[in-house]
């Protein structure tokens, strides 16, 4: 994996302001010459190898300017949960597009992008998932993500541009719940995996399940490998509080029952 300091001349991370995109934003600057970063929430300062651009994914002209002269793309912005149609319409939906389209006209060859296991929320746990079995949204939501996955292969086969979809798992600092003792990546590990995305030679496009290490996984780690990704982190530490917490857990809970966990249980909002 390269991650030599100034491997990359420019980079550029939507969703820098958000959840996830504030740790790779700090993460990601030691790996670039500069870091463009985007949002439509503020920024703050620019460091001192970055750039600040605030940019509505829905915008396309914006977007094209966006993603004028740099590398590669690491897109993190949208919206980042189940919500009503006409509110996922505008990130998720076109601004997905508006991404491959930027990327195609501005000649970008490689994106990184933040897809999710609710792509594929909607199957049992019982059945452990590989990264080809066919999309099966749990919501909205990761209906979007099937769509970005899918526009993601079609401007592989089309325009060359490649792109790793990570279908992340629960990325929060701590493991939260049961489901999340196989689902669990760390701040760590989704640096280095985003890392490893940017970094692969020749990746076309393919589907990775982000996660840390378990003793249990559900997920095929082997797409990770194969790009050079390596968790160091493990949810294990975790395992005996969070099974004290909750000592005789139903299998057939949402959260235990489906991939997805809960979120078979959001929308629909009419
Ligand atoms: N956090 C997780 O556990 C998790 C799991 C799976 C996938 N993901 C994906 O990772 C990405 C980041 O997640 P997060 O947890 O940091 O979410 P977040 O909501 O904290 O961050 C998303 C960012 O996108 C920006 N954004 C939203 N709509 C936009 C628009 N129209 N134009 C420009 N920017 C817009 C928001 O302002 C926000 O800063 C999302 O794509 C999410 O679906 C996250």
């Amino acid at each position: 994996m390269k991650t030599e300091p100034g491997t990359f001349r420019r980079l550029l991370l939507t969703g820098a302001a958000g959840a996830l995109g504030r740790g790779l934003r700090v993460g990601l600057a030691a790996h670039c010459r500069v870091l463009r970063v985007s949002d439509i929430a503020p920024l703050g300062d620019a460091a001192a190898n970055e750039e600040v651009q605030r940019c509505e994914l829905d915008d396309r002209a914006a977007m094209h300017a966006l993603l004028q002269d740099v590398d590669a793309v690491v897109h993190f912005g949208g919206v980042a949960t189940e919500a009503a149609f006409d509110a996922l319409l505008p990130a998720n939906i076109s601004g997905v597009f508006n991404l491959f389209e930027a990327a195609r006209r501005q000649g970008v060859r490689r994106v990184v992008l933040a897809s999710s296991n609710h792509a594929v929320g909607a199957y049992e746990q019982a059945q452990p998932l590989h990264a080809l079995v066919p999309p099966r949204p749990d919501t909205l939501y990761g209906a979007t993500k099937v769509w970005a996955e899918t526009l993601a292969q079609l401007y592989w086969d089309r325009h060359g541009i490649e792109t790793v979809s990570l279908r992340i798992g629960s990325a929060t600092p701590e493991p939260q719940d049961r489901r999340a003792l196989a689902t669990w990546i760390s701040p760590g590990d989704l640096l280095r995996l985003v890392l490893a995305a940017l970094s692969a030679p020749a990746v076309g496009h393919r589907i990775v399940y982000g996660m840390s290490a378990s003793a249990r996984p559900i997920w095929d780690p082997a797409p990770g490998s194969a790009i050079g990704y390596q968790a160091r982190d493990s949810s294990e530490p975790w395992r005996a509080a969070i099974e004290a917490a909750d000592p005789e857990p139903d299998p057939m809970s949402p959260l235990l029952r489906w991939h997805g966990g809960d979120y078979m249980r959001l929308g629909p909002f009419d």
